[in-house]
C-alpha cells in the first residue's frame, strides 16, 4: 500500500530529492499508482511539490533525477488509491492553501467528511478527493488558530481524527524540520551521523526504504509523534510531553532488499526459502529441543495446558494457519479454530473456549489481523503473534512473539514468509504434543530431525525447476486452474491457487477433493487443468478417485506427490514429485512446484511477476 519517505539532511550534505527517489524505489513493491515528493529550496525557502501518476520512473524523469527540485530536507510517498482515483491531483504530498503545512498520509481516515465540512465552515476549500488533504488542511487550521508549536496543532488534529495513519508533514515557519505521527501504520525514523555525506535522519513506512542508509532505527509507537532535524530526532506524546524510544538494530543485511542477480525478487525469495527455513528453525532449537522463549520478553509459552486455540490471519497466512491446524490438531490433539482475520473481528466471536488466540502475518501491519489481536487482547484472551517484521505493530501488541526469519520480503506474492510460517506451526504442533505428553522422547526427537531435513529437502525441488518452466509454457493460456486435494494436501492447494490467480491473473480454485461432486465439477469442460495434490498417504487413493472423475470429464490432469507414487502416472499426464518428508510436513516441500508454476505461467503471459495489479504488499486499511 501507500510508502512514505522523508529526509532530514545537513545543509551541503546530499540532496534530499535523490534520496527521497530512492527510498520510494525501494517501497514500489507495495503497490502504488501515483507518487510524489516535497522539497524545500532553501535558497528561495520556498517548497515545490512535484507528483507524476503511474509509475515512479514518470516522477524520476519530470524531477530530472531529483535535480531540478533542490533542497535538504524533504518528503516523499507513493499512492495507493482509497480516497479518489489514481490521478496527479489527488496524489501526495498535499499542502494548506497557503503552502503553511504540506504533508503525506498512509492510512485511512474514516471521519474525513465531517472534518471536511467543519473546515469548510470555516472557509476552507479542497482540490482533491483525498482524506488526506482534509488531515493537512486540519493540521493548518489547529496552527492558525492557538498559534501553537507543530506538535500541538498536530495533536490537536489527531484527537480528532478517527481511522488509521501514519503522516509526515512539514512546515514554512520550521525549516530543515518533519514531523511524523502514527496510528495503526508503521513508520520508523532512521539516523546517520557519521561524517558521511548522507548523514541526517530519515523517515519511511517500512525499513527497506532507508536500508542502505542506515540499520539504527526507532520504532514510532501508537500515537506518538517525532519531530526530525539534521542532527536527529525527538519524540513526544499526544499531550506534547517529551519521550523517550530506545533505538533498534535492524539486523537484515544491507543487500536483502536487492534483487540479487535474479529476474524478480519472487524468483530469488523462491530461492530464499531453504535459508528462511533454516534460519526459523534455528532461532528455536537448541541443543536438540525445541524452545519457543517469546521475543516479547513475556515468559515461555506454556503449551502443556493450552485447550483450544484460535488462530486469525489473511490471504497466504490464512493458508500457512490451515495447514498448521491439521499438523497439531493430529500431533498435539489440540482443536484449532481458524479464521479470516476480517470475518473474525465483526462476527463477535466467542473466545471465552480458547486459551490462545495466534495471529500470523508477515509484515505484522495487516489492518484486519491487528484488529483481530486487538479484539482479543480486550477479552483478555492470552494472544500470540507470528510474524516476519521485526517491531511490527503486531509484534509489538501481542503478549507472544514468535519471529519467522524470513528477511525482507519484497515481491508482493508471499513464498518464503509463508514457508517460514509453516515452521513456527510445525515447531508449535511438535512441542505442544511433547509437553502434553502425547508424543514420547523418540518421537519428538525423530520429528524434529524430519523438519531439520526440510530446508535440503526443498533445495532438491527447486533443483527441478526447468519441469516446471515447460509445463507453464505449455499452459500459458490456461482460463481455469482447479487445485484439489484433502486434508493437508487441501491447505496446500488453497495457497497454490492464491499464488496462480494473484499473479498469473488466471482464475483458479483451490478446493476440497471430496467436495466437487457437490457443485464445481460442473466447470470441468474438456481441457481444463485441474492439480491434483497428493502427499498425505492415507488419502492417496480417495484423492485420486477425484482425479479419476474430472479426467473423464475431460480434464487435463497434473499430479504432485511424493517420489515412489509413480502409479499416479496412470492417471495424470504430467507428475512432479517431492522429496517426501514426515507427510506432516509435506507442505514445506509441495508448496514449491505451485510457486513456481505461477511464477512461469506470470512470466509466460508477461506479466508484473513482483507487483501484480490492484495489490498491495501490506494491506494496512480495511
Ligand atoms: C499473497 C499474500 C497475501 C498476504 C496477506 C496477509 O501472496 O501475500 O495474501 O498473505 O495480505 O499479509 P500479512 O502476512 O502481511 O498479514
Amino acid at each position: 500500500m501507500c510508502g512514505i519517505v522523508g529526509f532530514a539532511g545537513k545543509q551541503g550534505g546530499e540532496q534530499a530529492a535523490p534520496i527521497l527517489l530512492g527510498g520510494l524505489k525501494k517501497l514500489e513493491y507495495r503497490g502504488y499508482d501515483s507518487a510524489g515528493i516535497a522539497v524545500r529550496d532553501d535558497v528561495s525557502g520556498e517548497t515545490r511539490i512535484v507528483k507524476a501518476k503511474g509509475r515512479l520512473a514518470m516522477l524520476v524523469s519530470k524531477t530530472d533525477e531529483g535535480r531540478a527540485v533542490p533542497g535538504f530536507c524533504g518528503i516523499g510517498h507513493t499512492r495507493w488509491a482509497t480516497h479518489g482515483e489514481p490521478s496527479e491531483l489527488n496524489a501526495h504530498p498535499h499542502t494548506s492553501e497557503d503552502g503553511n503545512v504540506i504533508g503525506v498520509h498512509n492510512g485511512i481516515i474514516e471521519n474525513y467528511q465531517e472534518l471536511k465540512a467543519k473546515l469548510m465552515r470555516h472557509n476552507y476549500t479542497f482540490y482533491s478527493e483525498t482524506d488526506t488533504e482534509v488531515a493537512i488542511k486540519l493540521i493548518d487550521y489547529y496552527y492558525k488558530k492557538y498559534l501553537h508549536t507543530p506538535v500541538d496543532a498536530i495533536n490537536h488534529a489527531l484527537v480528532r481524527i478517527r481511522g488509521s495513519y501514519a503522516l509526515a508533514v512539514m512546515f514554512k515557519d520550521y525549516p530543515g524540520e518533519i514531523y511524523a505521527a502514527r496510528k495503526d501504520s508503521p513508520m520508523i525514523i532512521g539516523v546517520t551521523q557519521n561524517g558521511s555525506k548522507d548523514d541526517g535522519t530519515y523517515l519511511a513506512s517500512d525499513v527497506p526504504a532507508i536500508l542502505s542508509h542506515t540499520r539504527e532505527v526507532y520504532y514510532l509507537g501508537e500515537l506518538q509523534l517525532a519531530r526530525l532535524t539534521a542532527d536527529g530526532a525527538t519524540f513526544y506524546n499526544l499531550d506534547g510531553d517529551e519521550i523517550s524510544i530506545e533505538p533498534t538494530t535492524i539486523e537484515w543485511e544491507a543487500d536483502a532488499a536487492e534483487k540479487g542477480g535474479f529476474e524478480h525478487f519472487m524468483m530469488k525469495e523462491i530461492h530464499e526459502q531453504p535459508k528462511a527455513i533454516r534460519d526459523t528453525l534455528n532461532a528455536y532449537l537448541k541443543e536438540g529441543q525445541i524452545n519457543l522463549a517469546s521475543e516479547s520478553g513475556s515468559a515461555p509459552l506454556d503449551l502443556s495446558s493450552v485447550r483450544r486455540i484460535g488462530v486469525a490471519a489473511c490471504g497466504s497466512a490464512w493458508h500457512a494457519a490451515m495447514a498448521g491446524k491439521y499438523v497439531i490438531e493430529k500431533l498435539a490433539r489440540i482443536p484449532v479454530d481458524v479464521d479470516l482475520a476480517s470475518e473474525f473481528r465483526y462476527r463477535d466471536p466467542i473466545l471465552d473456549e480458547y486459551s490462545l488466540i495466534a495471529v500470523v502475518s508477515q509484515s505484522g501491519e495487516t489492518a484486519d489481523t491487528l484488529a483481530a489481536l486487538r479484539l482479543a487482547k480486550e477479552r483478555g484472551i492470552p494472544t500470540l503473534a507470528i510474524v516476519n517484521v521485526v517491531g511490527s505493530t503486531i509484534a509489538r501488541e501481542a503478549d507472544y512473539v514468535l519471529y519467522t526469519y524470513a528477511g525482507p520480503e519484497i515481491a508482493v506474492a508471499t513464498t518464503k514468509a509463508y514457508s517460514a510460517q509453516l515452521i513456527i506451526l510445525y515447531l508449535l504442533a511438535v512441542q505442544a504434543a511433547y509437553e502434553k505428553g502425547i508424543i514420547n522422547l523418540d518421537r519428538y526427537s525423530a520429528l524434529i530431525q524430519s523438519m531439520q531435513q526440510i530446508p535440503n529437502a526443498v533445495e532438491r525441488t527447486l533443483d527441478n525447476k526447468e519441469r516446471i518452466q515447460w509445463f507453464a509454457a505449455k499452459y500459458s493460456s490456461a482460463q481455469n486452474v482447479y487445485f484439489i486435494g484433502r486434508g493437508l494436501d487441501y491447505a496446500i492447494c488453497l495457497e497454490g491457487s492464491l499464488k496462480m490467480k494473484e499473479i498469473t491473473y488466471i482464475h483458479s480454485e483451490g478446493y476440497a477433493a471430496g467436495e466437487l461432486k457437490h457443485g464445481t465439477i460442473s466447470l470441468i469442460e474438456p481441457g481444463t487443468l485441474v492439480v491434483g495434490v497428493l502427499t498425505q498417504e492415507d488419502l492417496y487413493e480417495k484423492t485420486i478417485s477425484n482425479l479419476v472423475e474430472v479426467k473423464s470429464r475431460g480434464a487435463y490432469l497434473m499430479g504432485l506427490t511424493t517420489f515412489g507414487h509413480y502409479d499416479l502416472e496412470d492417471s495424470a499426464s504430467f507428475v512432479v514429485y517431492v522429496p517426501g518428508l514426515d507427510p506432516l510436513f509435506n507442505a514445506s516441500t509441495a508448496i514449491i512446484p505451485l510457486q513456481l508454476m505461477a511464477y512461469y505461467l506470470s512470466l509466460a503471459r508477461g506479466l508484473d511477476v513482483d507487483k501484480p495489479r490492484n495489490l498491495a504488499k501490506s494491506v494496512t486499511v480495511e
